[in-house]
This record gives C-alpha cells, sequence and structure tokens, in this order.
C-alpha cells in the first residue's frame, strides 16, 4: 500500500491497574487530609497503588497485551512506551516489555512526555504508519507515578495512581470517505520549556545527579499545583480546539473529550470552554487518579463501552516540560469480543 493511500486507525485498546485500592478514608488514616478536602479539591475517590514487586514495565506488559487480544493480532512492527518512570534509568522499558509480549525483534522505545507522553507516543506511531515505515505499532502509556512521591507530601500524593494503558494502531487503506472508523486525525504537539520546573524532580539526572548530601525534597515529584491548574486548562482546551479544526470537525458537535485525568476541576472546566456537556467529558480519575502516561489510554479502555461506533473523540493531553498535545479519534467498530483488562472489580480497601 503506497504510503500516500493510508489512515493511522485504532483496532485495539487494553488496560491494567493494579489490585490494590487506596481510598481517600484510607489517606485520611496515613496524611493530614481529608476525603472532603481531595474529592472537592481534585474529583479523585480511589486509586491504585503497585506493589514493590511490581514495575512499569510488569504493568505495560498486561495492558499491551490486553491491547493485542483486542485487536485480535500477535505481531507488531513497533512498540513505542510512554513513560516518565521506566523500569531503569537504562536502557527504555519497551525493549523488555517488546520480549516479554514475544513481538520479537522489532523496534521499540521510551518516550518521556510526562502526562503527555501517551499523545507524543501515538504521534509518533501514526506518522510511522503514514510514512510508511510500520503497519501496525502498540502504543504504551505506563506509569508507576507513586514511585516519584513523597508519601508525607499530601499535595501530590493524594492526586496519583499508578497503571498502563494502550492501544494498536495499524495502516488501513485510504478509501472510506468521510471519518473512517478508527481514523486517528493530526497529533496536534506543543511544549513550553519556560515552565520545565512547574512540574519537576529536582534531583536524579545529570543536572543534579543523586548525592547523600541531596536534600530530600529534591529526591521527589514537586509540582507548582495552581500554575499547572490554569496552564493546563488553557493549553488543553487550545489545543483540543486545533486538533478537531484539523479534523474539519466543530469541536462543540463532538462525542467525546477524553482529556489527561489531572483533577475533575480542569475536566469540568475544559469542557465548559468548549462548549461540551459535561456527560460529554469523560471522568475515569475518580477512580483512577491521575495515571499520568497511562491516563487517556486507561479512560480509553475503562470507558469503551459507552462509544459507538464513529463517534467523534477527542484526545488532549497535558504535562511536565510542559507538554501538550491532542488528536481525534473515530470510534472503531467493536465487533470483536472483548479480552481487554477492563476496570478491575474493586475488592482490596487497605492502604499500603
Ligand atoms: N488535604 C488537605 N489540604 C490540602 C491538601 C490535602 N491533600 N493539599 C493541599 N492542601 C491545603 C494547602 O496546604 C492549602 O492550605 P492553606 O490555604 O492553609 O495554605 C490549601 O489546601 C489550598 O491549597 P492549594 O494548593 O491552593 O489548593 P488548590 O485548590 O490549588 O488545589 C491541587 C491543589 C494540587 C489539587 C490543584 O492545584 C491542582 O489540581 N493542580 C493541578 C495539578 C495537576 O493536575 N497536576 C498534574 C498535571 S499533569
Amino acid at each position: 500500500m503506497p504510503s500516500s493511500d493510508r489512515r493511522a486507525v485504532l483496532t485495539g485498546w487494553g488496560a491494567h491497574a493494579p489490585a490494590h485500592v487506596v481510598t481517600n478514608a484510607d489517606l485520611e488514616r496515613l496524611l493530614d487530609t481529608t476525603d472532603e478536602w481531595i474529592s472537592t479539591r481534585t474529583g479523585v475517590c480511589e486509586r491504585r497503588w503497585a506493589d514493590p514487586a511490581t514495575s512499569t514495565g510488569d504493568m505495560a506488559v498486561r495492558a499491551g497485551r490486553a491491547a493485542l487480544d483486542r485487536a485480535g493480532v500477535d505481531h507488531v512492527d513497533r512498540v513505542v512506551l510512554a513513560t516518565t518512570t521506566p523500569d531503569h534509568p537504562c536502557p527504555g522499558t519497551a525493549p523488555w516489555v517488546a520480549h516479554q509480549l514475544g513481538l520479537g525483534d522489532v523496534g521499540a522505545h521510551d518516550v518521556a512526555a510526562v502526562c503527555s507522553g501517551f499523545l507524543y507516543a501515538l504521534g509518533t506511531a501514526r506518522d510511522a504508519v503514514l510514512a510508511g515505515s510500520a503497519t501496525r505499532v502498540l502504543v504504551i502509556g505506563a506509569d508507576r507515578f507513586t514511585s516519584l512521591l513523597d508519601p508525607q507530601d499530601r499535595g501530590t500524593t493524594v492526586i496519583f495512581g499508578d497503571g498502563a494503558g494502550a492501544v494498536v494502531v495499524e495502516a488501513r487503506p485510504d478509501d472510506t470517505p468521510g471519518d473512517t472508523p478508527g481514523a486517528l486525525g493530526d497529533v496536534v504537539l506543543g511544549a513550553d520549556g519556560s515552565t520545565y520546573d512547574h512540574i519537576i524532580v529536582r534531583a536524579g539526572g545529570t543536572r543534579a545527579p543523586l548525592t547523600s548530601s541531596t536534600p530530600p525534597p529534591d529526591r521527589y515529584f514537586t509540582m507548582a499545583g495552581r500554575e499547572v491548574f490554569t496552564a493546563a486548562v488553557h493549553r488543553l482546551a487550545d489545543v483540543a480546539a486545533q486538533a478537531a479544526g484539523r479534523a474539519g470537525w466543530d469541536v462543540q458537535q463532538c462525542d467525546w473529550l477524553v482529556a489527561h485525568q489531572a483533577n475533575r476541576r480542569i475536566l469540568a472546566a475544559v469542557g465548559r470552554a468548549l462548549g461540551l456537556p459535561p456527560d460529554r467529558v469523560v471522568c475515569d480519575l475518580d477512580r483512577y487518579g491521575n495515571t499520568s502516561a497511562a491516563s487517556i489510554p486507561m479512560a480509553l479502555a475503562h470507558h469503551a463501552d459507552r462509544f459507538t461506533t464513529g463517534d467523534r473523540i477527542v484526545l488532549a493531553a497535558f504535562g511536565g516540560g510542559t507538554t501538550w498535545g491532542a488528536t481525534t479519534l473515530t470510534w472503531p467498530a467493536t465487533t470483536r469480543p472483548a479480552t481487554a483488562d477492563r476496570a478491575p472489580t474493586l475488592t482490596a480497601t487497605t492502604a499500603r
């Protein structure tokens, strides 16, 4: 198929969340916080924490397997893993994930764009498919974000959770007028390095290596909450509108917004800015918190039953760097039986 005759189409999706549920009541026992503060300020009611033996790569393998099963495929040309919490500083985690999935010696690499990582990875996959350098790509967003948090920092610990989500992106002939089911539109990306330190782990890289004298706060994730909140609303609304415009869609007429799950108030403000009714803005953070690069593919997998073939969906992300991105997705045909690891039944409620 000549590359000019291709579309990049989403054919599979899946998610994995650790079994261990941590409720706001659990956090009340660990931190100076309340369920009332957390739920009204963030919308998060509970989140998942990976056990110490479970890595980002382990979760990525499970989500990747679910997406491959949903697509009904066992081979891809490339694996792209978005993560800020790789299994090791070196090498990237994607080659190990590809190996665990039995995908052979395909190209596999990580992408680091924090909470925007999945959109950056999706853009890489779409570009490869449209250029003809790949016909099928497994795109995973996975983060064990709790590994970066100061467990005593109530400002961050209450927000984030662990998890993984994945999609399969494939080439299809571009021979259908209108919205092809599964088609991904242009991926619009942006970054503003002048706000680099608004979301940051200060030590542990080459600028400030970890030493015995590293101040404890510099070891952990920090964010300028209010500045991030304001920027997230502005950037998410702007980039979502840009992506919809590139697809020729009136953003107000879109069926769903699946945005990075940072804060329910951010989602509500973005929905209002775009003129979307609240019930068209997918909210997954109440049960999973902010899972960084995993949040968009997890939300897609967990809410897939609400989507109908042909639904117009805008995906939008904002994160550290600062970075942002968005694209459009026409929801694919969903005739294949689900084997994906959907939202697990809630069982355990004990905090670690
Ligand atoms: N429980 C109880 N009180 C808390 C608290 C918690 N978990 N965390 C902070 N507070 C307190 C603060 O200490 C502060 O107290 P003070 O007024 O006595 O100083 C008060 O609540 C208000 O803090 P503030 O940080 O101004 O709250 P906020 O309304 O801005 O909400 C965030 C804080 C983090 C929830 C909000 O700023 C936010 O969601 N920002 C975006 C974060 C984000 O999305 N990051 C990821 C982007 S990829």
